[in-house]
């Protein structure tokens, strides 16, 4: 367990969660930073330092949600600040199908699993 307030930033590995992330460390809270980019979420956890935590974790599928969220509370204790940032922008064709479903999956699903 940890004395540090504990804030868990979903997408953390880069951009705006990042930058989040390094706001909220500089005030005090311990970070965990959650990202489907595994290898840029470790390499962004170091970078970061000052025991900063980063879990490889799609947001998209509520069983790896879920679990993170169960594995963080065991072994650093209750999450205070949640930072739900994980997200796509990607150029193309938004309105078909398949992107839809996967935008939703992302930003409803992992949004309300969190
Ligand atoms: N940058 C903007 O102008 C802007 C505008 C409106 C909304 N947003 C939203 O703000 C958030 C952050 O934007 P950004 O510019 O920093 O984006 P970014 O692409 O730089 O960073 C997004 C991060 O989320 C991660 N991610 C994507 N899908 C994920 C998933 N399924 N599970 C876990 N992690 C996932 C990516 O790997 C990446 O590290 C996004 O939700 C974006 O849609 C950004």
């Amino acid at each position: 367990m940890t004395e540090k307030p504990i804030a868990l930033i979903t997408g953390g590995a880069q951009g705006i969660g990042y930058a989040c992330a390094e706001a909220i460390a500089e005030n005090g809270a311990r970070i965990v930073l959650a990202d489907i980019n595994a290898p840029g979420v470790e390499a962004a956890a170091d970078q970061l330092g000052q025991d900063t935590v980063g879990i490889a974790c799609d947001m998209g599928k509520p069983d790896q949600v879920l679990s993170m969220i169960d594995k963080i509370e065991a072994d650093l204790g209750p999450i205070s600040i949640l930072v739900n940032n994980a997200g796509i922008a990607q150029p193309g064709d938004f309105l078909a199908p398949r992107r839809i479903e996967w935008v939703d999956q992302v930003f409803l699903g992992g949004r309300f699993s969190a």
